[in-house]
């Protein structure tokens, strides 16, 4: 079959695999061929256990595969046959030189960039997809400019990804809003538009928003902070609420009813993780140090820090009110992945509460339905007792704690009956997110620790 246009996306990640799925799916004259240089990726891609879990997806993937959607390692060729490459390899935060720590670490859209230039023999527009640090598409023009032998022209387009883990296929289909930034020029609008016709296929035009380059790129960037700073904000006054005898999930519930305000991300927790949120705005603080507004660096850094102090706050009230020692004691930790319908675990508040859980001596146990293989990888380097648990009952026999980190629904429909009498006395219930009903569970004999409201110990 012919088709009327070769799009390529490289990078086979969280990003690119679920994107170019729903490309495929909507646009059925479209090719679309997803690349990578990790083989076992790909090879899962092509198979029946996708190397991601997203709602929905396998649905999609299995529509498509083999007609219009294309996994693949051959770079060099899938560049050729393109008219339009998407980018979305990782950009995760330097851990060495200058930035580091902070600045997005940009080798592997810069090989990327070569790789275009190298193996390219005719005009594409290249489409920055990964989260990329404000004016990197600077640096891709720089790399795909500086060679004009073959006289090739290349568009750099920005078309940032807002899809959110565990709802990506939901957010691709009905997305919010689509961005596209582009160069102001003749040339570059008309770039923007080919972009724009790819998501027409499904997308409302007045959902989607066109600017300038540098605008779409800030944006992403500027999203996320935004969102991470609503949780931390409400984090910030769940430490109140403890204090004082509010409880956060009212006080969040009455503030939400405020049209201004709004009701989503206002939810307490044990912090947040993910691939994104802390990535992204310790690269706008990198931004704003090194542009010269300290200010602006210092509060947004300030969202982070409160990330943090969400995290060792969630430990230390749980030692302190099990008699200021959790050594020896089995603590089974529910929930690891990051958030809830996800494996993924990248920057998730279990990592730290299990490490200093261990630091501290106790037993630790993991439970997760989905994460489990995550946490192994994230937890191998760490000593101490440390156990992992497929089933939650057998997580919590013996135990003198039970974590809630990660409120998946199946925690909430376990017998806590059959939980209570299996555990250790005082049997300990901490619940990082306010799953569970914190009266019910107190009834049956649990001492409960429940983040942003006061704990309910008996006597
Ligand atoms: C986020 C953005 O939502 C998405 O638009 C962007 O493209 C990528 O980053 P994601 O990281 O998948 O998506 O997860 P998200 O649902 O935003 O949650 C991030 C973290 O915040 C999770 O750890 C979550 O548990 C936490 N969170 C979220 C809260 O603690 N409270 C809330 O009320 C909402
Ligand atoms: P994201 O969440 O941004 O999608 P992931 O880490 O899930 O990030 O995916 C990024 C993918 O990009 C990985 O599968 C990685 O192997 C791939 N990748 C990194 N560098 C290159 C490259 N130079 N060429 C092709 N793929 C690459």
């Amino acid at each position: 079959m012919s088709f009327d246009k070769h799009i390529v996306c490289i990078g086979a990640g969280y990003v690119g695999g679920p994107s170019m799925a729903v490309f495929a799916l909507k646009c059925p004259t479209y090719k679309i061929t997803v690349v990578d240089i990790n083989q076992d990726r790909i090879n899962a891609w092509n198979s029946n256990q996708l190397p991601i879990f997203e709602p929905g997806l396998d649905d999609v993937v299995l529509q498509t595969r083999g007609k219009n959607l294309f996994f693949d390692t051959d770079i060099p060729l899938a560049i050729k046959e393109a008219d339009i490459i998407f980018v979305s390899v990782n950009t995760p935060t330097k851990t060495f030189g200058k930035g580091k720590g902070k600045a997005a670490d940009l080798q592997y859209v810069e090989k990327v960039a070569r790789s275009i230039l190298e193996n390219a023999d005719r005009d594409k527009i290249v489409v920055e997809k990964s989260t990329l640090p404000v004016r990197t598409a600077e640096a891709i023009k720089g790399i795909l400019y500086s060679n004009n032998e073959k006289n090739i022209r290349f568009q750099v387009v920005s078309n940032p990804e807002f899809l959110a883990e565990g709802t990506a296929v939901d957010d691709m289909l009905d997305p919010d809003r689509v961005l596209i930034g582009s160069e102001q020029t003749e040339e570059g609008l008309k770039a923007c538009q080919e972009i724009i016709s790819i998501y027409e296929h499904w997308v409302p035009r007045d959902k989607i928003i066109t600017t300038n380059l540098w605008s779409s790129e800030l944006t992403k960037l500027v999203a996320n902070a935004f969102l991470a700073q609503r949780v931390s904000s409400i984090n910030s006054i769940s430490a109140l609420c403890e204090k004082t005898g509010a409880n956060v999930s009212e006080v969040a519930y009455a503030i939400g009813r405020d049209r201004r305000i709004g009701p989503k991300f206002l939810r307490a927790s044990v912090g947040f993780g993910g691939s994104c949120f802390k990535k992204d705005i310790l690269n706008l603080v990198y931004i704003a140090e090194s542009y010269g507004l300290p200010e602006v660096a210092q509060y947004w850094e300030s969202v982070v820090a409160m990330n943090a102090y969400q995290e060792e706050r969630f430990v230390d009230r749980m030692v302190s009110f099990m008699f200021n020692t959790v050594a020896g004691k089995r603590i089974a930790v529910f929930g690891f992945a990051f958030k809830v319908n996800t494996g993924d675990t990248r920057e998730a508040p279990a990592i730290h509460v299990c490490k200093r859980l261990l630091s501290e001596h106790a037993q630790v146990v993991v439970t997760d339905p989905k994460a489990l293989d995550n946490a192994r990888l994230d937890l191998k380097d760490c000593e101490g007792d440390l156990t992992f648990a497929e089933d939650p009952y057998e997580a919590a026999r013996d135990a003198h704690a039970i974590a809630i980190i990660t409120g998946w629904d199946e925690y909430k429909k376990l017998d806590y009956q059959k939980i209570f009498d299996s555990m250790a006395k005082p049997a300990f219930l901490v619940d990082g997110c306010q799953l569970l009903d914190a009266d019910q569970l107190y009834d049956l004999g649990f001492n409960i620790i429940s983040t942003g409201r006061d704990h309910k110990m008996h006597a």
